[in-house]
């Protein structure tokens, strides 16, 4: 989290892998691109968002009742009453910033729209029909005992043995508190939790499977430090779950990777060290293991204005000397990477603080690079849901095993006046379809699939997802 706010547009434009336009080419593109926005955007103004939407519609493949495309008008503030004279209020709707500022407002009058209240709890322990396995994005959800899940910034490993998804995040059931007038809300280190699924709806809770330290000032994980997006992976060759998460001091200041090892999906993990990988500071991070067996680490670096990607060793517990810097001067951050039909995929967003922004797409062929950019994958809702990633930021995407091409989007709706009520937003992902923002997109070949999130107020997963 923290840093710059705003992310730059990209300043130069690829012919092809390696070669430069020139520049008049590029100057031309540029003119040629602004005129048709700027068209299309004078024609479209009234209906601009249904056409939208129903454009994105007839690009993509609407196979399955996952990709339906729904629009959302709850998200919306109701014109103000008083004040505003009414023509005024006709002339100029309210911005969308307004909407965010609500958001970021504790004591808004809106905060039941972006944090519902328990009574409107997902909760595994009551057999209703038509409610049971329905995700709603945004409401509390319970685990089997009846408690808030405390999973944020998470990841999810499966263990295809046992056929048992384990969900793994910050908890944060502690006191939101500012350490010193600049620093940022936070909750001091609890720990990690572990949660266990069969279905992805009903999660056991399996305890703190990496504990804060309480005593000791100096260790990493002393209450007092930072511990965020901690991912597991398991290793083939050792046998071992391997935890790599983002350890700093309350300044954001030690930008360090910190490693834990356990022998269980259930821990306990002990925890081995912290570093700067490849001598950089790192921030927000992922790991991503690809299907050879080998992992590999990406996070934001040089103030968050880079992401850095390299391999991890065979036994998981360090990086190699091999790095690539990706994604250079565009302020990404939450990366969270997958992998389709040999492509590799990111989401990632903008660096905003607790405050939500505009997700944005990423492929490559090689993991290593080079990155492209291919827009905004969220798709639906309103435009206020779709440039705040559903009020939510990244964190992480879960394949679907019987599903090729589906996925589920992770994501936190970061309460940052109370941490702890801090919610998840899952939606349905899916490769597929042209990608539909040229202007940050490579000209020449290959052309990547569209990535797609899908707002929903209440979804399931169709029956078969398993595929057996
Ligand atoms: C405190 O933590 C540091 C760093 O992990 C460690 O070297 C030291 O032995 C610990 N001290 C105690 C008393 O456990
Ligand atoms: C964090 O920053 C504050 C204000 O600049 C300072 O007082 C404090 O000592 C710093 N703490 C650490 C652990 O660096």
């Amino acid at each position: 989290m923290r840093m710059r706010n705003k992310q730059r547009k990209p300043t130069t434009l690829h012919c092809n892998a390696g070669s430069r336009c020139t520049l008049s080419a590029v100057v031309w593109s540029l003119v040629g691109c602004i005129l048709i926005l700027h068209l299309y955007s004078l024609v479209h103004q009234s209906d601009g968002n249904e056409r939208d939407i129903q454009e994105r519609l007839n690009h993509l493949q609407l196979s399955r009742e996952l990709e339906e495309v729904e629009e959302d008008n709850d998200f919306q503030i109701p014109p103000p009453r008083g004040k505003r004279s009414p023509r005024a209020v006709k002339r100029r709707p309210k911005r969308a910033t307004s909407l965010i500022e609500e958001f970021l407002d504790e004591s808004s009058q809106f905060k039941h729209l972006f944090f519902p209240d328990k009574r409107t709890a997902m909760d595994p322990r009551k057999e209703v029909e038509d409610d049971n396995h329905y995700f709603y994005p945004g409401r509390i959800w319970l685990d089997t005992d009846g408690n808030p899940i405390q999973a944020h910034g998470g990841g999810i490993l499966y263990v295809e043995k046992s056929g048992t998804y384990y969900w793994y995040g910050e908890n944060k059931d502690g006191p939101t508190y500012h350490a010193h007038k600049k620093g940022a809300a936070r909750v001091d280190i609890i720990g990690v939790s572990c949660y266990s699924s069969k279905d992805l709806w009903t999660w056991k809770y399996e305890g703190i499977v990496l504990a804060g330290e309480e005593q000791n000032e100096t260790h990493d994980l002393h209450k007092s430090n930072v511990l965020e997006r901690p991912k597991v992976i398991y290793n083939e060759k050792t046998g071992k779950y391997v935890m790599w998460m983002h350890i700093d001091d309350v300044n954001y200041t030690k930008a360090s990777v910190g490693v834990a090892v356990s022998n269980s999906p259930i821990g306990p993990f002990e925890y081995l060290y912290s570093m700067q990988p490849h001598g950089f500071d790192s921030r927000d991070m992922t790991i991503f293991k690809d299907d050879d067996g080998v992992a590999y680490l990406v996070y934001s670096s040089e103030d968050n204005s880079e992401l850095h990607i390299g391999p991890l060793t065979d036994d998981y517990f360090d990086v190699t000397h091999i790095m690539r810097r990706i994604l250079v001067g565009k302020h990404r951050e939450a990366p969270a990477i997958f992998k389709y039909d040999g492509t590799y995929y990111m989401v990632t967003s903008g660096c905003t603080g607790w405050a939500p922004n505009r997700a944005l797409a990423h492929a490559a062929e090689s993991i290593m690079g080079p990155w492209e950019t291919m827009g905004n994958p969220c798709v639906g809702g309103n435009e206020v849901l779709r440039q705040t990633t559903f009020f939510a930021q990244s964190t992480f995407v879960l394949p679907l095993p019987g599903l090729p091409g589906s996925f589920i989007f992770m994501a936190d709706r970061w309460s940052s006046a109370d941490l702890r009520e801090s919610r998840y937003v899952w939606l349905p992902l899916a490769v597929g379809g042209a990608a539909d923002q040229p202007l940050e997109y490579n000209f020449g070949f290959p052309l990547w699939s569209r990535v797609s999130i899908y707002w929903h107020r209440k979804w399931k997963l169709p029956d078969h997802w398993k595929g057996i």
